[in-house]
């Protein structure tokens, strides 16, 4: 398929960046992964705010306007949809650029930018049915996690945690407070409140974290976002899993015990219902 990569579109297979780019070297960069549902990005904006959002963190200068973003993500799409994809994937990566090895930012580097789509696998009818399986880990990664980037050691190791065990996530917790899965958000239901974790360092807020907080209101759910404590997730009545690919999912078995009936709930089916809304 059709990729982006430093101006020019070409055969995703054949692209190819320095050995020196400091994103093979550091992890230098960031990312974005946006859905597109029959061919229509879906909160477009919100992707943009969040990867400028992180690109300032990095000091990194956002090498494209907003239109530009759009364009290149459009053409991408517009490829996949030649190749039968229904829903896709764009994902968007930026690095500081190319440079000798030197950890201090060096000055004037061209940022390297790089752009997919692929088909995007969504949750299967039998893990929307059933739930999923999810395993407990403590957040061992670094402490701006609020940076979507693209140095991930500490989410490949969090992950493989849980596909060691055949889990789909993680449920990671810092000094004994739930933070968040490691590519998703987490969600604890008890007695119909919606809780999260505050929006910090420590947690990366995802598209669906706000889309969640809208539904809540729009569907006359309390929403509370505070610390949680371990003990409120293992007693939760329900707990739900939200990322671009997995919209909302919910977690029926926590560490091999069911999570509240061991099914998923009714709060699960009225969040899952406003988001299947939100992006008809
Ligand atoms: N991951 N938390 C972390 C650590 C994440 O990496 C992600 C997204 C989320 C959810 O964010 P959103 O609702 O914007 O998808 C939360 C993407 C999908 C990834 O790394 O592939």
């Amino acid at each position: 398929s059709l990729c982006f990569l430093d101006g020019a579109y070409g055969p995703l297979r054949e692209a190819r960046v320095s050995v020196l780019d400091r994103g093979f070297i550091f992890g230098d960069g960031i990312y974005e992964v946006l859905p597109a549902y029959g061919g229509r990005l879906f909160r477009f904006a919100e992707h943009m705010a969040r990867l400028e959002r992180s690109l300032r963190e990095l000091r990194v200068p956002n090498p494209f306007s907003t239109a530009e973003w759009m364009g290149i993500a459009r053409r991408l799409i517009a490829d996949q949809e030649t190749r039968g994809a229904q829903n896709q994937l764009v994902y968007l990566q930026v690095t500081r650029g190319v440079a000798m090895r030197d950890h201090a930012m060096p000055p004037g580097l061209v940022p390297t930018v790089f752009a997919m789509a692929s088909p995007m696998k969504l949750a299967t009818p039998e893990q929307r049915a059933n739930g999923v399986a999810c395993v407990t880990a403590d957040d061992f990664r670094w402490g701006k996690a609020h940076i979507k980037s693209t140095s991930l050691l500490g989410s490949v190791l969090a992950r493989q945690i849980a596909a060691d065990v055949g889990a789909v996530e993680v449920v990671m917790f810092r000094d004994g407070y739930l933070s968040e899965g490691a590519s998703s958000n987490v969600w604890v239901i008890k007695e119909g409140v919606v809780m999260g974790p505050p929006k910090d360092h420590l947690v990366l807020e995802g598209i669906r974290f706000g889309l969640i907080e809208e539904l809540c209101h729009r569907r006359g759910l309390r929403f509370e976002l505070r610390r949680v404590t371990r003990d409120e997730v293992l007693s939760a009545d329900e707990l739900l899993l939200s990322s671009a690919t997995k919209e909302v999912l919910p977690i029926t078995l926590l560490d091999g015990t069911p999570v509240g009936r061991g099914r998923p709930g009714p709060i699960y089916a009225s969040l899952y219902e406003g988001y299947q809304q939100a992006v008809a």
